[in-house]
């Protein structure tokens, strides 16, 4: 076997930077977004966060690091003018969603929720990969973003199932389509993030609870899990076309919510 057969394109001894990149990241502000910004932040990327509010920093002093750029992922000539403003760059991780409550029931009048929640979290993502591509630069990558409702679905989610299992299906087809460019998913499983807010305080503590009781890695998942996750996606040469599951193995016991 030859030595260089031997090497790893990434030396485990050394954590890869990612000093000189510009990283996007779409839903960057707030929960596993944040987490992804502050990760690449700390792994040297200058980073810029896009999602429809433009945050001053008398009011979120926590994003003095970041550039910032307004963008609708609902709005594809929003998409297209943020990403022609941002010009060049290296990574584009997507973790914007639309609002939980939105997504309707399918027995529901119409189909209005369904289609707004796939509009936003499918065709978002779409719009979002579509209108970066041309701006990527070589060894770029698109981390896209699901949840365990792709694998676990849930009586009333089925809208949420058929966005997160189509994304995951998008980014495969990209892997092939924008080939070099690498293209994957990350799949987390119960993050505490305020997108739990609308939970009563005792029933998110409860929740909590529960997950630590049961899930294998005994707590509930964080931004910062999440953003180490998508550190290595786009820092490892060599995965692409592929999903992670970051749930502290959700996926091993029975569901607690
Ligand atoms: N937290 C969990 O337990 C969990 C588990 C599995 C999967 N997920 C998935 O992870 C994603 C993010 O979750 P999170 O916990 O980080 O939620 P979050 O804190 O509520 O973040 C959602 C982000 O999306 C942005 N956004 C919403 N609508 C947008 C739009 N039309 N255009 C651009 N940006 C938009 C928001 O910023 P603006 O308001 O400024 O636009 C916000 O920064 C969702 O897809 C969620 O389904 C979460």
């Amino acid at each position: 076997m030859s030595a260089a057969f031997n090497q790893p394109a990434v030396s485990a001894s050394t954590s890869p930077s990612l000093s000189g990149k510009k990283v996007v990241v779409v839903g960057g502000k707030t929960g596993i977004g944040l987490g992804v910004a502050r990760a690449a932040l700390a792994a040297g990327a200058s980073v810029l966060v896009a999602s429809r509010r433009v945050a001053s920093i008398q009011d979120r002093p926590d994003l003095a690091g970041f550039e910032q750029v307004g963008l609708d992922m609902r709005d594809e000539g929003s998409v297209r003018a943020a990403f022609e403003a941002i010009g060049a760059f290296d990574h584009l991780v997507v973790t914007a969603a639309p609002d939980l409550g939105t997504w309707g029931n399918f027995m529901d009048d119409d189909m209005g929720g369904a289609r707004s929640y796939l509009e936003g979290k499918f065709l978002g993502s779409w719009a979002c990969a579509r209108h970066a591509a041309p701006y990527l630069k070589e060894n770029g990558s698109i981390t896209f973003l699901s949840g365990g409702l792709a694998v676990r679905p849930k009586i009333g989610y089925a809208a949420v199932t058929s966005a997160f299992v189509a994304v995951e299906a998008l980014a495969k087809s990209l892997a092939l389509e924008l080939a070099p460019t690498r293209v994957n998913t990350i799949r987390p499983g119960f993050v505490d993030t305020d997108m739990w807010s609308f939970l009563p305080g005792d029933a998110r503590e409860c929740l909590k609870d529960k997950v630590k009781e049961t899930f294998p890695a005994r707590r509930a998942g964080t931004a910062q899990d999440i953003g180490h996750a998508a550190w290595f996606l786009m820092t490892n040469p060599y995965v692409t076309g592929t999903t992670i599951e970051v749930s502290g193995g959700e996926n091993l016991v029975p569901s607690v919510s």
